[in-house]
């Protein structure tokens, strides 16, 4: 008898582990990829905070499931000191990653919840996984991407018009995948929406300290505090992704409260809590200390400066993109050249696109579509992380090349010698577009 085992349908897997798949595949063939298809932070490890993790190795019982107390309570203060949040202790709730956590939190939702077009590739499956409808609302290049307080109330509307009933909002900020920072008065516009449409705002915060340009980083949980909940954590700024060290702060009072018990139940039953040692280890990371508040500037600026001056190289070759203030992303538009694309590639979507750039040019992107676009917009995200040559460099050595004093020149040459190819091979793919169009 053959035996037919019932399994249900995959949740497909991340766009963002394929794309380093593929690169690894090409580079084992000989081939120069340049990867700017992967968000991950790879500067070292500042040496306190591996100290404290080696000192605390042998730390090995089960922590509480909201996270070490002592933790708990640096996460409250840090969040007071720098972001000027008002934050006990009892709303801090630490997870495997924020990851862990957005989904903890969707899991408490009773409703629909509205999601941006463009936004992080997880939150979609997330919903999903959460027995959810996503409401997508729209946004525009004219707005950097941002969502503004229209749409979402257009979104709001249209979902109602449908029979839906939203009841939360993911908001994310610095943003992935446009590295565009909402600016204050933008999130508090948001904000007044959501508490007077009685929505939970769900704020994303993990490049907050990110941040590097003009546009000053704000968190929802200012305008909004009773009605938010923030996601951080260490993976962005500290480059410690893979420790798996997420926070959310809840509001206060009993919704806070009511959140704890859901979030908390989701978490114990299934993940538990973070590794000990890893908590013990995140509480110097988020101590009152100038050195690692230091370093985490440092790699804001390298960021930053990486970032911006590969938005030098497109804005050049007149490639739309918004502006980036914080994160390591762009978010380009090869619109302009839509009929050359079409007409000498046979390029209709964005993830056409991509294998075309990563075919020609050998350069590794992800397509507008995996982050919810509408294919035919031909965006591609960008990312810095990967191109610096810092992985196993000193901390003071990063310090060194993040000052403002070392030159242009000199920053490439010493940190990011890649961007100088990544610029010459894009400014070829745009040449042969124009000359395409031209003669066609
Ligand atoms: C917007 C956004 N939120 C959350 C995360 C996940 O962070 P964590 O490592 O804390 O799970 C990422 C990681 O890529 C991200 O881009």
């Amino acid at each position: 008898m053959v035996r037919v085992f019932r399994l249900r349908e995959p949740v497909p897997m991340s766009a963002t582990l394929a794309i380093h798949n593929e690169v690894r595949r090409l580079r084992a063939q000989g081939r120069r990829v340049f990867h700017l298809g992967f968000g991950e932070a790879t500067f070292p490890v500042h040496p306190k905070i591996l100290e404290a993790l080696t000192v605390n190795a042998s730390e090995r019982t089960y922590l509480p499931v909201s996270g070490l107390p002592e933790l708990r309570a640096r996460v409250a203060a840090y969040y007071g000191r720098r972001f000027g949040l008002e934050v006990a202790p009892d709303q801090v709730m630490v997870g495997c990653g924020s990851k862990s956590l957005l989904y903890a939190a969707l899991q408490a939702v009773d409703g629909d919840v509205v999601l941006t077009d463009p936004c992080w590739v997880t939150y979609e499956p997330q919903v999903r996984l959460a027995g959810l409808t996503p409401r997508v609302a729209a946004t525009s290049l004219d707005d950097d991407h941002c969502l503004t307080p229209e749409s979402l109330e257009g979104c709001l509307a249209e979902a109602r018009t449908r029979g839906g009933d939203p009841a939360a909002l993911i908001l994310s900020s610095p943003n992935n995948p446009t590295g565009v920072v909402y600016p204050p008065e933008l999130v508090e516009g948001l904000a007044e929406v959501a508490r007077r449409e009685g929505l939970l705002v769900i704020s994303d915060e993990i490049y907050a300290l990110t941040a590097y340009g003009e546009t000053p980083h704000r968190s929802a949980a200012c305008f909004y505090p009773e009605g938010t909940i923030v996601t951080g954590g260490l993976s962005k700024h500290l480059s410690l992704g893979g420790w798996r060290l997420g926070v959310a702060v809840l509001p206060p009072g009993e919704l806070g409260a009511r959140l704890a018990r859901a979030m908390t139940g989701v978490a114990g039953a299934v993940w538990t809590t973070p590794a000990s040692p890893v908590q013990h280890a995140a509480a110097v990371a988020y101590a009152d200390d100038p050195e690692i508040d230091a370093y985490i500037a440092a790699c804001a600026a390298i960021h930053g400066r990486m970032t911006r001056q590969l938005h030098g190289r497109l804005a050049a070759l007149g490639v739309p993109c918004a502006e980036p203030s914080g994160a390591f992303y762009l978010y380009p538009s090869f619109g302009p050249w839509r009929e050359a694309l079409r007409a000498r590639h046979g390029v209709e979507s964005c993830r056409e696109l991509c294998r075309l750039m990563l075919r020609e040019e050998e350069i590794a992107t992800l397509p507008g579509s995996d982050f919810g676009a509408d294919p035919g917009y031909l965006a591609l995200r960008l990312s810095t992380s990967q191109l610096h040559r810092l992985g196993d460099a000193t901390v003071d050595r990063v310090l060194e090349l993040a000052r403002p004093e070392v030159s242009d020149d000199e920053f490439r040459r010493q940190v990011c010698p890649d961007l100088e190819g990544v610029g010459e091979r894009l400014a070829r793919f745009i040449g042969s577009l124009e000359k395409a169009a031209v003669s066609g």
